[in-house]
């Protein structure tokens, strides 16, 4: 699948990209089945919340499952990616972000490029976070909040953070999302399930915590281009994968053609 021009001019102004309803209802309840296994493994791709001890994110889901084999693969998801890399890219992570309903906690103001550089040596912001709501995502179980534009202004300040919650994240300073959200306002991505985002390496964002009686899962998918690999392989492959062959796409009904084992 490809985007309009209208489409990439939005994405190169604001950042992101909200693509509406690109998958199924059918889909999505494909991917979903596969959450429960995956979840009660005892694996270190697992982190789990601090505080209630539910799920937090689920990592490495490609190698783990068949199904997230496929959707890293899916045209959909991964054919406007590559559009707008213009070149060949690589599966950098893959992953589900839970935020349980009444105790999913805070993703701190961040821009994925501060990890990337800092943790793994990437050379260039020029990876793309693809996700896919798997919940429908409201104004009330923890959306992604954006500062549209602010991928505009190249690398921002990032210290580590270890302590706020069980992922450690290189995080943005207040003073800098207070100038760019003064001058830019915030934009919450919310939609149905099914939908898309699409967002660049330095664009900060965060979300809330999650107090509705609602869950709010979401799949990643971070796609880096081969020039661009890391340079520094040091933390676990489930966070950043040493697999650089190019993504090769399926075919569009992958995920519901037939049964995958
Ligand atoms: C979230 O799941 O709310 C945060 C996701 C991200 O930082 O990419
Ligand atoms: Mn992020």
């Amino acid at each position: 699948m490809q985007i309009s021009q209208s489409q990439l001019n939005d994405l190169d102004r604001d950042g992101f990209l909200i693509l509406r309803d690109l998958f199924s209802v059918d889909e999505v309840a494909a991917v979903r089945s596969r959450l429960p296994r995956l979840f009660a493994e005892n694996h270190p791709g697992n982190v789990i919340e601090k505080e209630s001890g539910a799920v937090r994110t689920s990592m490495g889901l490609h190698l783990r499952d068949a199904l997230f084999a496929k959707l890293v693969r899916h045209p959909r998801l991964v054919g406007p990616a590559l559009q707008v890399l213009g070149e060949d890219g690589y599966v950098q992570q893959v992953k589900v972000n839970v935020k349980a309903a009444f105790s999913g906690e805070v993703w701190q103001w961040h821009y994925d490029f501060a990890t990337h550089k800092e943790e793994d040596g990437v050379p260039r912001p020029l990876a793309l976070n693809l996700h896919i709501f798997l919940d429908d995502v409201t104004e009330f179980n923890g959306p992604l909040y954006f500062v549209p534009g602010s991928h505009k202004y190249g690398e921002h300040g990032s210290v580590l953070d270890d302590e706020t919650t069980s992922y450690p994240l290189w995080i943005a300073d207040n003073q800098t999302v207070s100038q760019l959200a003064d001058r830019n306002g915030l934009v919450s991505a919310t939609g149905r399930r099914g939908t898309v985002l699409i967002f660049h390496d330095t664009l900060l964002h965060g979300s809330p915590n999650n107090m509705s009686p609602w869950d709010r899962s979401i799949f990643s998918l971070i796609v880096n281009p081969v020039s661009n690999a890391l340079r520094k392989p040091t933390r676990p492959d489930f966070k950043h994968h040493r697999d650089l062959s190019p993504i090769r796409l399926l075919n569009d009904d992958c995920l519901v053609a037939d049964a995958v084992a």
